[in-house]
């Protein structure tokens, strides 16, 4: 089994998704075992946001490309690549400004392929990544899980479970920090909770597991 291991807060040591998706890795390796481990720091091994360069892989096969957009659609294609190998990818995800940091979205304008992570058809879109599990750290500042207000004003993990739902990953679970900046007390109660989420969503198969199992 492969493990994609995806970290995008700016805030290094200091950072609550970094600790938690750390976490999960250890926790799912030591139940799954045979997982093997790839790392992407976003932080440090972000993407450009997209340009008229990068967006090399959405022209025509066959297109007169530069050399400035060969080299982007090379990193555009690992990314991809990357992401298509994996069976499970655990993915840090800190609340910024009520989004997701850019550097995690930048490589989701890159994994976005069509013909590769998903396509149109004439009934709709159909996402390509079938079969992947998806395990969210996601921390936040403040509250938004437990009224419709806040649920409304987040959108990271719920744009996640769409983007990733698109991409046809059904089987997305969250591990959630949140209430992590409203004092010592509160910030304990988000740990503490966050560590449930770990065990849980660590503890079940992967989405393809049986699926693998059968075939090996
Ligand atoms: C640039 C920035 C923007 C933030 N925006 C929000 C926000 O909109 N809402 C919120 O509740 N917390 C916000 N926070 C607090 C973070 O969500 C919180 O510190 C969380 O722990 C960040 O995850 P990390 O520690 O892994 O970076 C923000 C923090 C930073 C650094």
């Amino acid at each position: 089994m492969k493990l994609l291991h995806i970290d995008s807060s700016v805030l290094a040591d200091n950072s609550v998704s970094r600790k938690l998706t750390a976490q999960i890795v250890a926790e799912w390796s030591a139940n799954h075992a045979g997982t093997t481990v790839d790392y992407l720091d976003l932080a440090t091994q972000a993407p450009s946001h997209l340009s008229a360069d990068s967006l090399g892989f959405r022209l025509p096969a066959g297109a007169d490309l530069s050399d400035v957009q060969k080299s982007e659609n090379a990193i555009s294609e690992a990314l991809v690549q990357q992401f298509l190998a994996a069976d499970v990818i655990v993915v840090g995800a800190p609340l910024y400004n009520f989004s997701i940091p850019s550097q995690l979205k930048a490589w989701i304008d890159r994994v976005a392929q069509v013909g590769r992570t998903f396509k149109y058809t004439d009934k709709g879109p159909v996402g390509l990544a079938t079969g992947k599990t998806v395990i969210v750290a996601s921390t936040r500042g403040g509250i938004y899980s437990t009224s419709e207000g806040g649920q409304a004003m987040e959108h990271q993990e719920s744009y996640l479970k769409v983007v990733f739902g698109f991409f046809g990953i059904t089987d997305v679970r969250i591990v959630r920090a949140e209430g992590v900046s409203m004092g010592d007390a509160a910030k304990a109660t988000a740990l503490s909770a966050a560590q449930a989420d770990v065990a849980a969503a660590t503890s079940q198969k992967a989405a393809n597991q049986d699926v693998a199992t059968i075939a090996a």
